[in-house]
């Protein structure tokens, strides 16, 4: 077996991981993880947001996997036919992973922000993942938000991506400073005049996307304040039973926030029941923008947002979607119905529904960007078995696209070259520039100090 996992995120990692386990001893394989991210581990580097430390330590157990010798990452690959979106990457076909592997697993996550019909993006209005790529300095970081000229932003969608923002935004810099926060986004969030946040959900407290943790996590923040909310929106009609969560997040927004509503320079709002129905961006007579929001109501039948007929409008400085994620069109094997790649019980399948021989779909490409960290290990555990059990009793049936018998030793020759002009990081590469920004971090107090690509290919490569 000659694996190439499509992805260097939590999914592939844990997929390796749990084929180290099951795959039999006696057999020799190899398992070559490729990301068009310089750097390993997806999202848990360019997502989680940085108050939250401890999410991180699943990059333990992808050391673990990634310290077996049959196993190789390769960052700064772009696989498929189009261009990448990242820049300095080196290009492998997809023609080249099929000949030269046995098994192919996507993991390619689901990269791109949904947008919302009603919202175009401009200066005024921009996506979640924009942010977080920001305050990550993902290599695709866009330039910094003007902070210092903001004093009201809106997100749109009421998701634990939209309350890591928030937070970002709440909490006091001084107390940011001790975690993975690179310094250049201290300075801006130093100067920030943001005063207030408002969350638009456009259902109900009782279908908010958030989850428990996170919410308190916003009731409890040190430095700011929560709008009370109506009481009568938190009053579940008659006859509806309500789970555990509910009757708790219902319990928890009836207290309020920690902190008395006027009592903090910074406040935030829950807003119910408001779908996004226009923007008008700044003009000469205004110097905010205007969100218009359509009122809605829950339709008890099909659980969906349906408006009232009923409008108002918010000035507001800055627009933030965060409406979830989906895939990439133009990947192999997308469904544009779905949002991410076409698979059943874990295997590819293509346009016309014929399942291919030894390709699988895992993680968020496959399942959609649905889910925690530890939804997407069982996931992946999940496909490990699939792969393990097709291994031993082949499915009838299917239709090969990968070469049944390659050598064992060789890589791509397009990662071949990528290695001979320095262009790639492997595993190790990646531990070297690990510690060196725990030890800047450890200078400055602080968890890590990141660095860009020029600079750890400099320290990786001095006579670049
Ligand atoms: C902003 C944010 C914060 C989150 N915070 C938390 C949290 O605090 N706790 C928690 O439990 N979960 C959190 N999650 C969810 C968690 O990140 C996901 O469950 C998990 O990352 C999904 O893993 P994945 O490997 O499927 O996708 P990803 O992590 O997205 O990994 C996919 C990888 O594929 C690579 N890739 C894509 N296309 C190609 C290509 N063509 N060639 C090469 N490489 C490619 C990408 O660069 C990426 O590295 C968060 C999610 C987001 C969006
Ligand atoms: N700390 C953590 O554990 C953490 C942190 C970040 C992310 N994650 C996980 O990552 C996954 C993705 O998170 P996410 O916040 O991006 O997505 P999400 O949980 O799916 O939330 C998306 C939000 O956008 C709203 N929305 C979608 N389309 C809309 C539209 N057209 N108009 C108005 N509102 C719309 C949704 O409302 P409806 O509900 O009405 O559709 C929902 O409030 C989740 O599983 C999340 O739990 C976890």
């Amino acid at each position: 077996m000659k694996l190439a996992i499509i992805g260097g995120g939590p999914s592939a990692f844990y997929v390796a991981s749990r084929l180290h386990k099951l795959l039999p001893q006696t057999l020799d394989y190899r398992i070559h993880l490729f990301d068009r991210l310089w750097s390993p581990h997806g999202l848990v580097r360019y997502g989680v947001a940085p108050d939250h430390p401890e999410v991180k330590n699943c990059t333990h157990k992808f050391d673990e996997a990634a310290l077996d010798r049959r196993l190789r990452f390769f960052g700064n690959v772009n696989v498929g036919d189009n261009p990448s979106p990242l820049q300095h990457t080196v290009k492998l076909p997809l023609s080249s992973i099929f000949s030269n592997y046995s098994h192919v697993v996507f993991a390619t996550g689901c990269t791109l922000p949904k947008r919302h019909s009603e919202l175009p993006p401009s200066a005024s209005c921009i996506s979640a993942l924009s942010m977080v790529h920001w305050y990550t300095q993902h290599p695709n970081a866009p330039s910094p938000p003007s902070l210092d000229k903001l004093s009201h932003v809106s997100l749109i969608g009421n998701g634990n991506v939209s309350l890591d923002v928030a937070r970002m935004l709440l909490t006091n810099v001084d107390v940011l400073r001790k975690y993975d926060v690179p310094e250049r986004v201290l300075d801006v969030l130093a100067e920030s005049t943001v005063k207030h946040v408002s969350i638009v959900g456009r259902r109900g407290p009782l279908e908010a996307a958030f989850t428990m943790k996170e919410l308190r996590e916003m009731i409890n923040l040190p430095d700011a304040s929560m709008v009370p909310l109506a009481p009568e929106l938190l009053q579940p009609s008659e006859g509806v039973p309500l789970t555990r969560q509910q009757t708790r997040v219902l319990q928890l927004l009836s207290k309020g926030s920690k902190n008395t509503f006027g009592t903090t320079a910074k406040t935030w709002s829950l807003d119910f029941y408001r779908s996004p129905a226009g923007l008008m961006v700044p003009s000469s007579e205004n110097t905010r923008s205007q969100l218009s929001l359509a009122h809605t109501v829950v339709d008890p039948a099909t659980q969906r947002a349906v408006p009232t007929g009923e409008t108002s409008t918010v000035a507001t400085d800055l627009v933030v979607t965060s409406l979830g994620f989906h895939g990439e069109p133009t990947a192999p094997y997308f469904d544009p119905g779905l949002g991410h790649l076409r698979t059943l019980s874990n295997r590819i399948v293509t346009n016309a529904g014929t399942t291919l021989r030894n390709v699988y779909g895992s993680g968020w490409a496959s399942t959609g960007a649905h889910g925690v960290l530890a939804a997407t290990m069982m996931n992946a555990y999940d496909v490990a078995e699939t792969i393990v059990n097709d291994h031993m009793n082949p499915l009838e049936g299917t239709e090969g696209v990968l070469n049944p018998d390659p050598s064992l030793e060789e890589i791509p020759e397009e990662v071949v070259h990528g290695i001979r002009e320095r262009n790639i990081v492997e595993y190790p590469d990646w531990k070297r520039i690990d510690e060196e920004e725990m030890r800047r971090g450890q200078v400055l107090g602080k968890e890590r100090e990141r660095m860009a690509w020029d600079e750890a290919r400099l320290l990786l490569r001095p006579s670049v």
